[in-house]
């Protein structure tokens, strides 16, 4: 960094999407009809969107420029294949299914890898047990729908705000063996590697770990998804941290590091940086039948394989996106931009999770000792925070994490985190001593921010519609 205090944005912004400051009396009436949930609030009443980093950053000249090549053919499409060649050259695999997003390829692969099981060994899915590091929420959650218990075997400290390391979050890989050994290998149909572990804060997983739980893996002949979102940035970690890394790029990391692994399932809304898209890819023909049953599920599900959810267009800008999207140095001010974000949050006495790739985690609990966490505190935080500054973010939380279906009790969380997620360069410095300026305001008056209970609670994916109200 030479002798600057920070590292600039490395480009040039063209495009303005002009946004609008209210007044606190009006924030404070929309929030209140909103149910005190920031998801039902209208995005022109955000000043700072810190919701989520997915699909909401800035794409690139080449994006842009890519997007006018799409062959929008039914099938067989040109554009198909130009995404095809970039999954084969950038991570190997030799397979590819493009999705809507995310889940669009979650919903394919889950219950295809279940069926499996039941079918080539008769087992039943009551039985049935998936690890991962982390579970996304909606892999957790298409998990569940299939039948499936899940498990998180996260290092024991991932959730521990005091502990600082370098790779938080890896795999517990004595406790994932434990666990396979506990509930019998062939009852778990697959593992999920999730990099970035976004629900433990966007902390990385080494390559040692990746390999071991390989290992394990094989060992048991289960297969193993690397749930792909932040890829680039899990690399850029490991790049800068683990030992043996510090020479080699981000590419040829990507290679490595997805040699651990048979299955990649993508949300290409985050690092891949296109506004919506995803990605399923297969390795080799090891699971060549976990394909072809894909490909079918892919055509009532998502569209014809050769195009998913997806327009020709769409599936050019993923190709560029992945590419622009492993920049080193765009990586490094990405990473840059979070610890900047962490340290002025940290320097005005507001704790924070190590600082990870995608998002600042806030310790909510640690900040609001006085509000209970079947009272969310970092709902309440979020709140706050839209009302003194127009701010809006997240829990990573007990009202995220819900209810057990079962029991219809609050599961526990092991921390009440308010994530603040940067979409990708789309906000600057500026708007980032604006965040910490608007922290110190809610910090000076923590004592009088009240808890919330219900008006309105559904079943399931609770976070999304609830309504409440403070105490
Ligand atoms: N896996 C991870 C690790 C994710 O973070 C997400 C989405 C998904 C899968 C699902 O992908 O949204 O494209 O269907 N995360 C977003 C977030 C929503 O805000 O963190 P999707």
């Amino acid at each position: 960094m030479d002798f600057f205090s920070h590292l600039p944005e490395p480009y040039r912004v063209r495009v303005i999407e002009p946004v609008k400051r209210t007044t606190r009396e009006y924030r404070e009436k929309v929030i209140a009809e909103s149910g005190m949930n920031p998801f039902l609030l209208s995005s022109e009443d955000v000043f700072i969107d810190l919701l989520s980093d997915s699909g909401t950053g800035a794409v690139t000249q080449n994006m842009q420029a890519a997007m006018m090549k799409g062959d929008e053919a039914y099938s067989g499409s040109r554009s198909y294949y130009i995404l095809k060649d970039t999954v084969q050259e950038i991570f190997g695999y030799q397979y590819t299914i493009p999705t809507h997003q995310g889940r669009g390829a979650e919903q394919i692969y889950i219950p295809v890898l279940i069926r499996k099981r039941e079918k080539e060994k008769g087992l039943d899915r009551k039985k049935m047990v998936v690890f991962s590091n982390y579970f996304f929420d909606t892999t957790q959650g298409l998990s569940q729908i299939n039948g499936c218990t899940i498990c998180n075997v996260y290092e024991k400290y991932a959730f521990d705000i005091s502990v600082n390391s370098d790779f938080k979050g890896n795999f517990d890989l004595d406790v994932l063996e434990e666990k396979i050994n506990e509930v019998g290998a062939e009852n778990v149909p697959f593992i999920v590697a999730t990099i970035t572990s976004n629900s433990t804060g966007g902390q990385p997983v080494s390559i040692g770990n990746l390999k071991g739980m390989y290992q394990i893996a094989q060992k048991y002949d289960i297969p193993v998804v690397m749930d792909s979102a932040r890829f680039a940035e899990n690399a850029y970690f490991i790049q800068q941290r683990e030992s043996g890394y510090q020479n080699v790029s981000i590419e040829n990391i990507t290679l490595e590091a997805y040699k651990y692994a048979d299955i990649l399932a993508m949300s290409a809304k985050k690092d891949a940086m296109v506004p919506i898209g995803g990605l399923l890819c297969i390795k080799d023909d090891s699971y060549l039948d976990v394909f072809t049953e894909c490909q079918t599920l892919c055509v009532a599900l998502e569209g014809f394989p050769t195009y998913g959810g997806l327009e020709g267009g769409a599936m050019e800008r993923i190709a560029a996106g992945l590419h622009d999207g492993m920049n080193q140095d765009w990586l490094a001010y990405r990473i840059a931009q979070i610890q900047y974000l962490v340290n002025g949050l940290e320097a005005i006495g507001v704790s924070c999770q190590q600082a990870g790739g995608h998002a600042a985690y806030v310790d909510a609990g640690a900040l609001l000792p006085h509000i209970p966490a079947e009272q969310f505190p970092a709902l309440a935080l979020a709140c706050e925070l839209y009302k003194v500054a127009g701010i809006r973010a997240m829990g990573i939380d007990s009202f995220l994490q819900g209810r057990d279906p079962r029991t219809g009790k609050q599961l526990p969380c092991p921390a009440e985190l308010l994530r603040l997620a940067i979409p990708r360069a789309t906000y600057t410095q500026s708007h980032m001593d604006y965040v910490i300026d608007s922290f110190l305001h809610v910090k000076n008056n923590s004592k009088n921010i009240r808890g919330l209970t219900f008006t309105y609670e559904p079943e399931v994916l609770r976070h999304f519609t609830a309504k409440l109200r403070e105490i």
